[in-house]
């Protein structure tokens, strides 16, 4: 049977990547997939790929940083069983490399766009009696990477948030569990690399690739399987945890 049949689950950034391969795999197992994206034609590709297999999704071009625009996508969605909190952006850099720009910049969308989100959504859950909440934290969550000051910032605020999200609403019934992903290749990964290893491209590939024990990135449909169990009734006596999926990173690299 299908894992989410007649589930209403929003992913945030699902346009892309990792919210891409969440929403694509959520529809297959019978989820009504809504994606809130800042980029529409992300959006309408991933919804068109679904719809082709039979699936249903609609899009909502929003920026998750704006509270206004989350509350409203949300309204106009329903009812919701499933949030995954999915959007996010990269920052290169140590604390010296990191303008106040760029920490508002990264604190924007990371930390304040899983903000509104979870405050648009968590009462609509309590009063539908209940739902099931993923966050998307990171290996920089977990241990020190170098040059992600503010990127770490941001993930650990997701690890934090989680927790508190789970505390104070289990009496609700709603589960609320944090992933931690090393390097997945997407669209994310090859940005930065592009932006901040201009012609070194192929060779930080490899590195980045190597920094898993296992010795490659993730895929992303690799992250959608574990966010499917996590988001089903599969997982109903967990929450309150992070679980890395990282190919050996936080407990092999030694
Ligand atoms: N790729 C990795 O190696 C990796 C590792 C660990 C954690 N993560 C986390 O996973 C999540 C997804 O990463 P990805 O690699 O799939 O990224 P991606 O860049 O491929 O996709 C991100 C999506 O979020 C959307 N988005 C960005 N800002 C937004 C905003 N303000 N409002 C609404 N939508 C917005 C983008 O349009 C895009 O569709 C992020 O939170 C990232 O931090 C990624």
């Amino acid at each position: 049977m299908s894992k989410l049949n007649g589930k209403v689950a929003i992913v945030t950034g699902g346009g892309s990547g990792i919210g891409k391969a969440i929403s694509t795999l959520f529809a297959k197992e019978g989820a009504t997939v809504h994606i809130l994206d800042l980029n529409p034609a992300g959006g309408e590709e991933t919804k068109l790929s679904i719809e082709a297999e039979g699936g249903k999704c609609e899009v909502h071009t929003c920026n998750v940083s704006k509270q206004e625009e989350v509350l409203a996508a949300v309204e106009k969605i329903g009812r919701v069983d499933v949030l995954v909190n999915n959007a996010g952006i990269a920052h290169v850099g140590n604390l010296e490399g990191c303008s106040v720009e760029d920490l508002d910049r990264v604190y924007e969308v990371n930390v304040k766009g899983a903000y509104n989100a979870l405050f648009a959504v968590v009462p609509v859950m309590k009063a539908n009696g209940g739902g099931a909440i993923l966050n998307l934290a990171s290996i920089a969550s977990l241990v020190g990477i170098p040059d992600r000051f503010a990127y770490s910032m941001s993930k650990g605020a997701i690890y934090a948030m989680n927790l508190s999200i789970a505390k104070d609403y289990l009496k609700d019934n709603i589960r609320s569990n944090s992933i931690s992903p090393a390097r997945v290749h997407t669209p994310f990964v090859d940005g930065f690399i592009a932006k901040n290893y201009p012609g070194k491209e192929d060779e930080m590939f490899e590195k980045l690739s190597k920094t898993q024990p296992i010795g490659r990135m993730a895929e992303p449909e690799e992250i959608a399987k574990l966010a499917l169990f996590l988001c089903s009734d599969d997982a109903s006596f967990i929450t309150g945890n992070d679980y890395a999926i990282d190919g050996g990173f936080v407990k092999l690299n030694n």
